[in-house]
């Protein structure tokens, strides 16, 4: 029966090898656990915002709305400020439209366009948009204002995040 010894070169491997290995675990887990947090944190995108705009209080004529909100990008939290165009159609069904240019994304307004009454207006490049956020053929934009969608929480309405619209 043999006995196997260790000799003093392999016992300084093992050794170096055990420490070296546990130091570098050491230095690698915090920046291992630092690149992958935003990932294990819980991701509120898609979560409503309540506005303080009562849906009792909303009319058949677009008012600004303007909520914020707080924005996680990956480490760094900041506040947003988000607009939208409500109002309620001729069904009582509440409208909720981004007031995103779909042309280069400037701002549009209501109702501010003398020549266009009733339209949603981008001073940028005139871009119009009828009440429902279709955009008007010989005019930049392309497609029609975003939605958000909405909901109501105590009586107040809350925003989603704005997505295109669904074509019937
Ligand atoms: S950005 Fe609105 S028309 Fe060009």
């Amino acid at each position: 029966m043999s006995k196997q010894r260790v000799t003093r070169r392999q016992f300084l491997n093992y050794t170096l090898t055990g420490v070296g290995g546990f130091m570098a675990a050491g230095m690698l887990m915090p920046m291992v656990r630092f690149a992958v947090d935003p990932v294990l944190q819980h991701n509120a995108a898609g979560d409503y915002v309540v506005t303080d705009k009562k849906i009792s209080e909303i009319t058949a004529e677009p008012v600004r709305v303007d909520f914020t909100f707080e924005q996680k990008d990956a480490w760094y939290t900041s506040e947003v400020t988000n607009t939208a165009w409500v109002y309620k159609d001729e069904n009582g069904e509440v409208i909720a439209l981004s007031p995103i240019c779909k042309h280069l994304g400037c701002t549009v307004d209501w109702n501010k366009d003398k020549a266009n009454p009733e339209h949603f207006y981008c001073p940028c490049h005139g871009g119009l948009y009828t009440k429902d956020g279709t955009n008007v053929p010989g005019t930049p934009p392309a497609a029609p204002l975003d939605v958000y969608p909405f909901k109501e929480v105590d009586g107040y309405l809350a925003l989603g995040k704005a997505e295109p619209r669904k074509e019937a």
